[in-house]
């Protein structure tokens, strides 16, 4: 029987993770759900946001859901020790390197972007974040006291040809069952790393995956097309640090950062590890007002690439539309419900 590990984390992330497991139980009454200490909560509890025995047991089972990490209490905790930094070794661990991040615009939301909803209206983007290399885990890295008492911070931006072929397969062969086209975008004119990672996806298009439309693109000029027409993408592929940064602002044009999921895959064989890309939103957290649309969808990503639960996926996916369509909104999206009361407006739909 096939085990999904959930990490609730810190924040909203237990709000939002406690409807995954209603939806899971009604859904999937065969998947074994266990549950583990992580991020802020671990920190307090064990001195780490990441223990070896739940890194241990993350490998081991066939998915991984996380909620969210981090907050305003740990701001002051040792780098290394800091909830983000139980969420990177956790993906490092996991080695899976291509983060699946789509923004995709449920039609009865269209309104609720910031953008005009003609520019909105049927996106369908899907980045491929590279997510175990580049500036996040590139050494050396630090901040060293200069001989004249001034500091000096630095980080190193690094990547290898295999780690970018690998992220770019990735986006190539999701293309493929999609419209078929690529943007890669990288800050080619400015750094090595970026020149080489669009010398190896030229390379890795030319050789495995002609058929598909490839299409280079700075960065920057990516940010500003992504709010300026927005439908021209099909498939984003970039590093760690810029499809941090574009991916978010192109969940904002889905109406609200309470509605995406993300899918962290590596190897086929093992576990991959879903997360809502929303973060612990404190302010909010044990009021029952957060979206638990985002960790939902990021089950309804583990049911389809981890799990093979694909049936299973496609009934979640419809529940979800339907709840929206008949007016469920949290008050991210302009409306009154609960957590508990949209979790309610999905499963009633299963
Ligand atoms: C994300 C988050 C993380 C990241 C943080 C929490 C470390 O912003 O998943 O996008 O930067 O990768
Ligand atoms: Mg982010």
């Amino acid at each position: 029987m096939a085990t999904l590990l959930l990490l609730p984390g810190d924040g909203i992330g237990p709000e939002v993770c406690a409807e995954v497991r209603r939806v899971a139980a009604a859904l999937v009454p065969n998947l074994v759900v266990e549950e583990a200490i992580y991020g802020g909560a671990s920190y307090d509890a064990h001195g780490t946001p990441l223990t070896d025995e739940v890194r241990d047991r993350a490998l081991a089972s066939d998915a991984v859901l996380m909620g969210a990490v981090g907050g305003p209490k740990w701001a002051d905790a040792p780098r290394h020790l800091r909830p983000e930094a139980g969420l990177l070794n956790l993906r490092k661990a996991m080695n899976v390197y291509a983060n699946l991040r789509p923004a995709y615009c449920f039609e009865a939301l269209a309104g609720a972007s910031s953008l005009k909803t003609e520019l909105v209206s049927g996106l369908d983007i899907m980045f491929v974040r590279e997510l175990v290399g580049g500036v996040y885990f590139g050494e050396p890295r630090g901040i060293d006291v200069l001989p004249d008492g001034q500091k000096k911070g630095y980080d190193t931006a690094l990547y290898t040809t295999s780690e970018i072929e690998r992220a770019g397969r990735v986006a190539f062969e999701l293309a493929r069952g999609r419209k078929n086209k690529v943007h890669s975008a990288e800050k080619s004119n400015v750094m090595e790393s970026g020149l080489l990672w669009k010398q190896v996806i030229t390379e890795l298009h030319k050789r495995e995956y002609p058929d598909v439309e490839l299409e280079h693109i700075l960065a920057d000029n990516c940010a500003m097309q992504l709010v300026r027409a927005p439908k021209q993408f099909d498939v984003i592929v970039t590093d760690n640090l810029f499809g941090d940064i574009l991916s978010d602002a192109a969940a904002m044009l889905t109406g609200s950062l309470g509605m995406l999921p993300s899918a962290a895959i590596g190897d086929p064989n093992k576990p991959g590890l879903y997360e809502p890309i929303h973060g612990s939103a404190p302010d909010i957290a044990g009021k029952g007002l957060a979206n638990p649309l985002a960790a939902i969808l990021s089950f309804e990503m583990a049911l389809r690439w981890s799990l093979k639960e694909v049936e299973a996926a496609d009934r979640l996916l419809a529940a979800v539309k339907g709840a929206l369509d008949s007016g469920a909104r949290t008050r991210d999206l302009g409306g009154e419900l609960s957590t508990v009361q949209m979790g309610d407006a999905v499963l009633c739909r299963i």
